[in-house]
């Protein structure tokens, strides 16, 4: 379905690695609208290919960045305005990835290097990107950025390990630079805090497939899928959520409101029996 929300507009997108991410459906999702726009990944993810469908599918040209490293940054801002014709009016920030989850590293024994990785991957690189984007003035006047996050930001979640302290710094950084660049160029700045997804980055955490029938029986409405999460970065995007910013949206089905639901008392009592 289209409703041209985003028509004549353009985006770049990061964090395309494979047809769940969460990111390729927002690619279809903004395609779908009326959007135009880059894909971006790691050069290192390049490797799999599979952005080269997107790519196709979508008529988008492919540029790839390390999201830490500035000068890739800066060349991703830099030549998505001269493929596009233009300055950008949205970029969704999808990222993540901690060594220490993937080492298996728990969290009372943290690897620090990793963790400074983790971080820098996670959510430095959100800064990075708005302080290119900035600099070089490369958004439109109520251009839009989306970052994705996690409710590890606010609550424990054991098995997200240092995650959940590089999403806490990623929704911070949406605050506090959606000030500054609110005040300068009326650019928003908000997060999604999405329900658990079946996708690489989410499949590579300890206990997930547990942890996703969980989440699913406490939400009133269901874990929320990837495609519903594209839907809603449509409406940040687009200019029906134009005095939004500096805000974690929760895009969860309502888990992040639900004490406790009957499905999950009665997996309790079944446990019990
Ligand atoms: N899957 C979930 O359960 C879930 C829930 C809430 C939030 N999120 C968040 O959604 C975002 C997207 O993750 P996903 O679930 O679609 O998984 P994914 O594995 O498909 O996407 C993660 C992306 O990050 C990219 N990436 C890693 N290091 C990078 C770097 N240095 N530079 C540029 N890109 C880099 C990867 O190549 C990959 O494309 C992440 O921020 C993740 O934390 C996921």
């Amino acid at each position: 379905m289209s409703n041209n929300l985003l028509k004549g507009k353009r985006g770049i997108i990061s964090g395309a690695l494979d047809s769940n991410s969460i990111a390729w459906k927002v690619a279809e999702r903004a395609h779908a609208q009326g959007a135009t726009f880059t894909l971006t990944n790691a050069p290192i993810a390049m490797r799999m290919g599979e952005i080269n469908k997107l790519a196709e599918a979508t008529g988008s040209t492919i540029i790839p960045a390390d999201a830490t490293n500035m000068d890739e940054l800066k060349n991703l801002f830099t030549q998505s305005t001269e493929v596009l014709g233009g300055k950008i009016d949205f970029v969704l920030h999808s990222i993540g990835m901690s060594p220490n989850i993937r080492k298996n590293i728990p969290y009372t024994k943290l690897n620090y290097d990793f963790f400074n990785k983790s971080i820098d991957v996670s959510a430095f690189s959100l800064h990075k990107m708005l302080a290119t984007a900035y600099e070089l003035d490369a958004m439109s006047e109520w251009g839009s950025v989306v970052a994705l996050s996690y409710i590890a930001a606010q609550r424990t979640y054991p098995f997200y390990t240092d995650m959940a302290d590089a999403k806490a710094v990623l929704e911070s950084i949406a605050r506090s630079f959606g000030y500054h660049y609110g005040k300068a160029k009326k650019v928003r700045v908000n997060t999604i805090s999405q329900s658990p997804t079946k996708t690489t980055a989410g499949n590579g955490i300890k206990g997930f497939e547990d942890f996703y029938d969980y989440a699913d029986k406490l939400s009133p409405l269901g874990n929320a899928s990837a495609e519903a999460c594209a839907d809603c970065c449509m409406f940040l995007f687009s200019d029906l959520s134009r005095m939004v910013t500096m805000q974690n949206i929760y895009h969860d089905g309502g888990y992040s409101n639900t004490g406790v639901s009957d499905e999950v008392m009665a997996m309790m009592r079944s446990d019990n029996a």
